[in-house]
């Protein structure tokens, strides 16, 4: 652990806020009531920097918050940026939290494959750090992973595409229906660590199906690379299906389902869907369109029947784990990991803490998002968050 921003104890809270109500010590959001201390009764006030790939995507924002404010709660100094999903923009902001003595540092990275040069500064300088979300790639530097299961949300994202279309029930029995269906894929982003899991769940669950015929990609387009969206881009998802509706689907076949790994992609995919005419909800013959993330437009589609599904994790679930695991690595001790073997960052395998997602369909917006607090009836009624 590098040298930390001794404040002595019996002065510490008094200057502590005085240095905060100076603006700290740099760029970011600082707290204003970095009283408490970690790490015992050294009197020292830990920092820490977080760093969220983008606040196009709101559930990142709601990342960045929940993490903040509880590391707050807990008396921590929190410097929270966010990359503009602009590679070098982030590598500079994590330079940055190195150069303003953080102690520890949380990432969700853009490129999962390039900060390896930002975590060895940061490790030669006795700086942990924990990849959130997603993995931080080809670095032995990546001291612990806090995401959800993954490969879990593939398999949960291509089941919902296979209720929507009938050919299984919400409570997983076999539905009624028999294909053949005609269905697109599409993936995330190729440098998101992530992205590769979900893809490899949904087609755990679909590759059998395209198999026996039930299913049928009509584009043919069925390779990761070809169906991966970069950095997750809604205007790309929509062009991609644009063009797959003009080449593929232009002399009379339908498409009945699209698996898509992020509601950001999804809107994209329905609007060129109903630009190209599809129209009315799932109910009566919209396509079926998968998600992640709950994001609050979604949500309101869902509940009106356009989108089908989506995938909930809970950002503050993930938060409290990144704060926890970062208390206990501050405190001097180990992380406490439930899986270390699924998590090979290419260089080694990170010990993670993995979390569990849930499915959401109309049926239990009220029950997964609503009773929990994560929206309010007003938001899904609005589709805006406020
Ligand atoms: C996250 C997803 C998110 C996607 C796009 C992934 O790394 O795990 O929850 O939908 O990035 O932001």
């Amino acid at each position: 652990m590098k040298a930390k921003q001794l404040i002595a104890a019996a002065a510490g809270t008094a200057m502590a806020l005085t240095l905060a109500a100076c603006g700290g010590s740099g760029a970011g959001e600082t707290t204003d009531d970095a009283t408490n201390t970690a790490g015992g009764d050294s009197g020292e006030t830990f920092r820490v920097g977080v760093a969220m790939p983008t606040q196009t995507s709101e559930r990142w924002i709601a990342d960045g918050d929940a993490v903040k404010s509880q590391l707050e709660e807990l008396g921590y100094e929190v410097d929270l940026q966010f990359g503009n999903d602009d590679i070098p923009t982030q590598s500079q902001q994590i330079d940055q939290m190195i150069t303003n003595g953080a102690d520890l540092l949380i990432v969700a990275a853009i490129d999962g494959t390039a900060l390896a040069g930002q975590l060895q500064t940061a490790a030669d300088n006795g700086i942990a750090t924990i990849a959130y979300d997603r993995l931080i790639r080809d670095s032995e530097n990546v001291d612990f992973y806090v995401t959800f299961d993954n490969y879990q949300v593939g398999v949960q994202q291509a089941t919902s595409l296979l209720v929507g279309l009938g050919l299984l029930n919400e409570d997983g029995s076999e539905g009624d229906a028999t294909g053949p269906f005609n269905i697109e894929l599409f993936a995330g982003s190729p440098d998101d660590n992530n992205a590769g899991f979900f893809f490899n769940g949904a087609m755990s669950v679909l590759q059998p199906l395209i198999d026996d015929g039930t299913l049928v990609v009509t584009s043919g387009q069925t390779d990761f690379d070809t169906v991966a969206i970069l950095r997750w881009q809604q205007e790309t998802a929509q062009k991609r299906m644009e063009d797959l509706l003009t080449s593929t689907y232009s002399s009379g076949a339908k498409v009945q389902g699209v698996l898509s790994p992020y509601d950001g992609l999804s809107r994209g995919i329905i609007t060129a869907l109903q630009n190209a005419g599809y129209s009315g909800t799932t109910a009566d013959g919209f396509p079926i369109v998968t998600g992640q993330d709950a994001e609050i437009a979604s949500v309101k589609l869902i509940a009106d029947g356009v989108q089908f599904s989506t995938i909930f994790k809970d950002t503050r679930k993930l938060a409290t784990q990144a704060v926890t695991a970062a208390e206990e690595i501050l405190a001097g001790g180990e992380p406490t990991a439930n899986d270390t073997e699924t998590y090979d960052n290419g260089v080694k395998v990170v010990p993670s803490y993995l979390l569990e997602s849930d499915i959401v369909y109309a049926s239990n917006i009220q029950s997964l998002l609503v009773d929990s607090g994560y929206w309010t009836a007003e938001e899904v009624a609005s589709g805006v968050a406020e």
